[in-house]
């Protein structure tokens, strides 16, 4: 179950607001001219931020500010009755005060957290093999030697540093928002005594190498993390892909967004026609793909030997000279292009053991069964759109 889920539609609905309205607010900022602009976006002017990622935390001081925003709106009202009616003056400013006073408010430290220039930065490279394997490249040349081939914290020059580096295959990098691990890359971090732990990149990576990075880290994080538990914790999406389709115009998997996605790696031969998903197909290394598509697939991956490597990225199998080439695999993405389940063993054979990335506890899926004749693809589907990914990231609801 993914470790940043929100249940409950107001928290929802609260961190929405406290994202959108401070991106919005920066936006109208910019195009006032009133703030500057750093690294290709909008620089947020202020050294603090509001937090939506603590307030997931710690829900009584969520509670606490959904309560002060109401009481605040309370007061507004309370000020415009005592301007409209004088004889109300009296009573409603001792009220307003009262209302004020009995207001749990939060607590400022849970609120406000420090900001960067780029907090609200949002990536301008799209999720997709090719950004991912070029931050592969990155990686090894300018990370690998403190955070490890794994990505682990455990590269050679780790025990020099003033702190650990830390381990990405957990929850650190969804619970930071795309603009701070942006600035944490290129411009490094500091301990409290503001001694460097971490140095910055600027001058070695360019903006869209640095997005590029990100992409990889997150994919080397996502695979890490699904070797160790066999599930992903945190939502992960189906990287985009260059396509050939035999009956359509589309050229890549972001044109099918709104459908279910499978991608079939591998042999295809077993693999049925079927019309509830579309079919990707990427053959086994070394396969030349006919010029008519088979029966059972839809569009053909173009960008093969990327897509292969972000596919051993994101299972946790990085081929090296020595490690076997990834066998037959079947991913089912959902509507909303999050890889949802894994499946080795042939399009007939799904059922509820191959999902990776759960929404709610099993239990809480049985619910939503139908005990008609429903083979186990259906349920699947069935499943993953009642449940849909509702996770944070930096505080920012996906
Ligand atoms: C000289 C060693 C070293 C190198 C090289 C290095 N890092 Fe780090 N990195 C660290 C250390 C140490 C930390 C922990 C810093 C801290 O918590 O104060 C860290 C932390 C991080 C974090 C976590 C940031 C956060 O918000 O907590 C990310 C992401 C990261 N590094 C990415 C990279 C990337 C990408 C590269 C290559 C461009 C890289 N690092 C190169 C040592 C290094």
């Amino acid at each position: 179950m993914p470790d940043r889920v929100v249940q409950a539609p107001w928290l929802q609905h609260l961190l929405e607001a406290i994202y959108r309205g401070q991106w919005q607010l920066l936006q109208w900022l910019h195009r006032l001219g009133l703030v500057g602009t750093h690294d290709g976006q909008a620089a947020w002017p202020w050294g603090r931020r509001l937090s939506g990622e603590n307030l997931l935390i710690d829900l009584g001081q969520a509670r606490a500010l959904l309560i002060s925003l109401g009481a605040l709106l309370f007061v507004v009202l309370l000020l415009l009755a005592a301007w409209r009616w004088r004889r109300l003056r009296w009573p409603a400013g001792i009220s307003a005060l009262l209302a004020l006073w009995a207001t749990p408010w939060p607590a400022a430290h849970v609120l406000l957290v420090p900001a960067q220039a780029s907090s609200f930065h949002q990536p301008t490279v799209p999720w997709s093999d090719q950004a991912i394997q070029a931050g592969a490249q990155y990686y090894a040349q300018h990370c690998v030697q403190c955070h490890g081939v794994r990505g682990d914290g455990h590269g050679p020059l780790a025990a020099q540093q003033r702190v650990w580096p830390p381990n990405f295959a957990g929850p650190l990098l969804w619970q930071r928002g795309d603009g701070d691990l942006f600035a944490h890359v290129r411009h490094g971090m500091h301990d409290r005594q503001g001694q460097p732990t971490m140095p910055g990149f600027a001058q070695q990576l360019s903006v869209p190498e640095t997005w590029q990075l990100l992409h990889y880290l997150r994919a080397l994080a996502a695979g890490q993390v699904l070797r160790a538990t066999g599930e992903w914790a945190q939502a992960v999406a189906l990287p985009d892909m260059q396509l050939r389709c035999s009956a359509s115009n589309k050229t890549s998997v972001r044109d099918w967004q709104g459908q279910h996605l499978r991608w079939v790696v591998g042999a295809v031969q077993e693999v049925l026609p079927d019309p509830r998903v579309v079919t990707i197909w990427l053959p086994a290394d070394g396969h030349n793909a006919p010029q008519q598509l088979p029966p059972a697939v839809d569009c053909l991956v173009t960008s093969q030997q990327s897509a292969r490597q972000v596919l051993g990225i994101l299972l946790g199998q990085e081929r090296t000279s020595d490690a076997p080439a990834l066998g037959n695999v079947q991913l089912l993405a959902d509507r909303h292009g999050w890889l949802r389940a894994r499946n080795g063993a042939g399009s007939s054979a799904w059922s509820e053991d191959d999902l990776i990335c759960r929404t709610q506890p099993s239990a809480a899926l049985e619910g939503a069964s139908a005990a008609l004749a429903e083979d186990g693809l259906g349920r699947l589907l069935r499943l993953m759109d009642a449940t849909p990914v509702r996770f944070v990231k930096g505080g920012r609801l996906h």
